[in-house]
């Protein structure tokens, strides 16, 4: 192998670049091969976006958030929008140019870091195409079943943790409760390890569907026992008992409200109406997935970064460069794929949880 692709898709997670840094100065530096540079994900390899990536490209961008080479979660080559005269936007397999464009550039090998979406469209370019691809994973989420770990969730962690840090201040003085969402569609380690970093009251998670009366006797007993503040961290993808709606009873738009506005500003409406204790909602969104990676964060991409390149260099395609505590390991793409990583009930965080006062609202 002379010459490797790199590309990044999905929702970006800081430490891509420490991925992409370490792949660079390996492929480079230690196995004298080139690398080119993939641009804006998947649409790259079908638009024939490309540069070479030199070991002077990547010279600073190991403490930079975001990933130099660009992203998108749009650009499906089974799934791509095609923009028609008429202005409309019909989605088309464009997957055969995949394998052209890097024909063209004799592009030998892909290393492909993204989330479930993007390692998807790699081990279904793997099957059909025998494309040579090797995966790294990446999601702020945490929420990939083959891997102890992604890069990225430490540094949202460390954001949210913050964040809660600092409500608590402005919450104790005002005597308010506090609601905070932070992103997890499907799992809730954010919302649980943050809550529990920051001394959060109430968590909800997706996990746990919750009952919001259940989050407000929680609240209320606090106040009996004069603590007069409460601070509650809801995941974005965090449900009532029973389905989308929170408390019908209580606002009856609830379901449009999640839609419009999510979970957090549902909930806080419906602890103020409940309870009568101000409250005030904090949606923290992108800022979870911006600023400088963690220590923690660059290194495991940049074990990641270096892994991606050896697995190539062996020949391995078709596989997922993982953590296995305390080493990298990797599983074939097609088990990595799909298979989600949820915040486990019988775990001994949520158990410490609960045996310290953490409601769940169940
Ligand atoms: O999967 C990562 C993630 O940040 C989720 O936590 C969140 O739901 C989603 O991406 C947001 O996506 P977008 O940036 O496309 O709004």
């Amino acid at each position: 192998i002379k010459k490797i692709g790199i590309l990044t898709g999905g929702g970006d997670a800081p430490g891509i670049n420490a991925v992409i840094r370490a792949a660079v100065k390996v492929a480079v530096n230690h196995y004298g091969i080139r690398v080119i540079g993939i641009e804006q994900g998947f649409g790259g390899l079908i638009e024939d976006r490309t540069r070479k990536l030199t070991t002077k490209e990547v010279m600073g961008i190991l403490p930079r958030g975001g990933t130099i080479l660009g992203t998108t979660n749009r650009d499906n080559p089974f799934h791509y929008p095609i923009r028609l005269e008429s202005g409309e936007v019909e989605f088309r397999d464009v997957s055969i140019r995949v394998p052209e464009t890097l024909a063209k550039h004799a592009i030998e090998a892909l290393i492909v870091i993204g989330g479930d979406g993007s390692l998807k469209i790699a081990s279904q370019l793997w099957e059909k195409y025998a494309v040579p691809v090797v995966g790294v994973p990446k999601t702020i989420d945490n929420d990939l079943s083959a891997t102890d770990q992604t890069f990225g969730f430490d540094t949202a962690l460390k954001t949210a943790t913050e964040a809660i840090d600092k409500l608590h201040t402005t919450a104790e003085s005002h005597y308010r409760i506090m609601v905070l969402e932070v992103m997890g569609r499907y799992a809730g380690w954010i919302a649980l390890q943050a809550g529990l970093a920051g001394g959060a009251d109430v968590i909800l998670i997706p996990e746990i569907p919750f009952d919001i009366y259940k989050v407000c006797d929680k609240i209320k007993e606090r106040s009996a026992a004069g603590k007069q503040f409460s601070i509650v961290v809801v995941a974005e993808g965090a449900r009532a008992i029973g389905g989308e709606m929170v408390v019908k009873k209580v606002v009856e738009d609830s379901f449009e409200k999640i839609r419009l506005g999510g979970i957090g500003n549902v909930v806080g409406e419906q602890i103020e109406e409940i309870t009568g204790i101000e409250t005030r909602v904090t949606v923290l969104g992108h800022l979870q997935r911006g600023g400088s990676p963690t220590p923690f964060d660059r290194i495991l991409g940049s074990r990641f970064g270096a892994a991606a390149v050896n697995l190539v260099m062996e020949g391995r395609f078709g596989e997922m460069v993982c953590l296995r505590t305390p080493h990298i390991a990797s599983v074939p793409l097609v088990e990595a794929v799909g298979e989600m990583r949820r915040v486990p009930l019988g775990s001994d965080m949520v158990r410490m949880a609960r045996q310290i006062g953490v409601s769940f609202g169940n």
